[in-house]
């Protein structure tokens, strides 16, 4: 089978280097285990963390991607209810461990270290496959299982947002954010963005966002206090930074921070003063359990939920894809078809 096999890491503009697309063997599979004919894959960044050795205990060579769908192939003995031609998605959180509310020592992002979803076959743990939603064609349905789960988590779990939240989702272009997008839409709530790129807020906009404000302009939080009333209920952000604390600044009284990434670092100025008058929340996440997963599947599929796809790429032209993230060019999902 073909696959884009990381073979060093390095910066982006060695991406010709990193990745070879070279033939290799067809996974073999054990009794528990399902081999996918992958139909699209999704890229996250943390394949690109990876790529460029930014992500720890790295093992090459390895083929990355924790997200596909695609069609049972074949199966193992103890995958009784899964059958051959089935159309399925994956959830990539591996041994989340016995308590919900935080992964266990075991707990692994598939595709890396074991083999991922940037080939033409993948081979996954029964436990880990599920029927793709049937209102979605194979690449929005790629786009959902790593974003979706993460988005899910941080918003219901942890925020517990509803139809009455004023959320702030921040890099509205980024893949879990256009996907916390979709979900904050389809409950109903109120929904404000940042982005460093007009085109995006005006995208936001046109999807159903009540306002945007531009993350580059120094004054970005005062404008969006502005732009909301200075009501803001949920704020959910990956970039972290020292932007941080302006998230506190905006929060209402009562207000909940969900935090699931550092893309910029460590936030070293929090008002802790603001924050306990406020009565605020700050919750960190990852991804999340299977039950998260089903729950975040149902949901999906009750709301007609329909992920952004950015673009679709061929796996020929797996580093036009990583190109692609690494200038923050997109605007939801990148999708990578085998
Ligand atoms: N904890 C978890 O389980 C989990 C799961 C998934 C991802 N993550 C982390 O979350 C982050 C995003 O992942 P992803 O897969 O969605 O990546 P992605 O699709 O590459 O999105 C990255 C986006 O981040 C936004 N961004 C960059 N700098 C920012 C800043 N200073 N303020 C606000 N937004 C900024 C940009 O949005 P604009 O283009 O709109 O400017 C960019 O498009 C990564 O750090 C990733 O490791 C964590």
């Amino acid at each position: 089978m073909k696959a884009a096999v990381l073979v060093r890491t390095g910066s982006t503009d060695d991406l010709k280097k990193n990745y070879i697309l070279e033939e290799v063997p067809l996974p073999e599979i054990n009794e528990n285990e399902v081999l996918i004919q992958v139909k699209a894959a999704s890229l996250n960044h943390r394949d690109l963390w990876i790529t460029n050795g930014k992500y720890s205990k790295i093992k090459l060579p390895v083929i990355l991607g924790s997200d596909c769908s695609g069609i049972v192939y074949a199966k193992g003995k103890n995958a009784d209810k899964i059958k051959e031609g089935d159309e399925v998605i994956i959830n990539p959180g591996i041994n989340w461990g016995n308590n919900e509310e935080f992964q266990g020592r075991d707990f692994s992002i598939f595709g890396m270290p074991e083999n991922g979803t940037l080939a033409e076959f993948v081979k996954v743990r029964f436990e880990y496959i599920y029927k793709k939603p049937e209102h979605l064609n194979f690449s929005e349905a790629s786009a959902i299982p790593l974003a979706g789960v993460t988005a899910y988590r941080g918003l219901f779990v942890k925020a517990g947002i509803t139809e009455n939240d004023r959320i702030l989702i921040t890099g509205i272009g980024g893949g879990v954010a256009c996907t916390a997008f979709k979900f904050a839409l389809g409950i109903g709530a109120k929904v404000f963005i940042t982005s460093s790129d007009e085109r995006k807020i005006n995208k936001a906009l046109n999807l159903g966002a009540l306002s945007g404000v531009n993350y580059k302009n120094e004054n970005w939080a005062e404008d969006l206090a502005d732009k909301s009333q200075k009501s803001i209920d949920i704020v959910f952000d990956s970039a972290g930074g020292f932007d941080f604390s302006k998230f506190i600044q905006l929060c209402s009284n009562g207000g909940r921070i969900v935090s699931y990434g550092a893309s910029i670092g460590d936030s070293g100025n929090i008002n802790l003063h603001k924050l306990y008058w406020k009565q605020l929340k700050i919750f960190g996440t990852t991804m999340g359990s299977q039950n998260d997963f089903m729950r975040m599947l149902g949901f999906v599929n009750e709301f007609k939920i329909k992920p952004v796809v950015d673009s679709e790429f061929v796996l020929d032209d797996i580093h036009k894809a990583f190109q692609r993230m690494s200038n923050s060019e997109q605007f939801g999902k990148i999708i990578v078809l085998p």
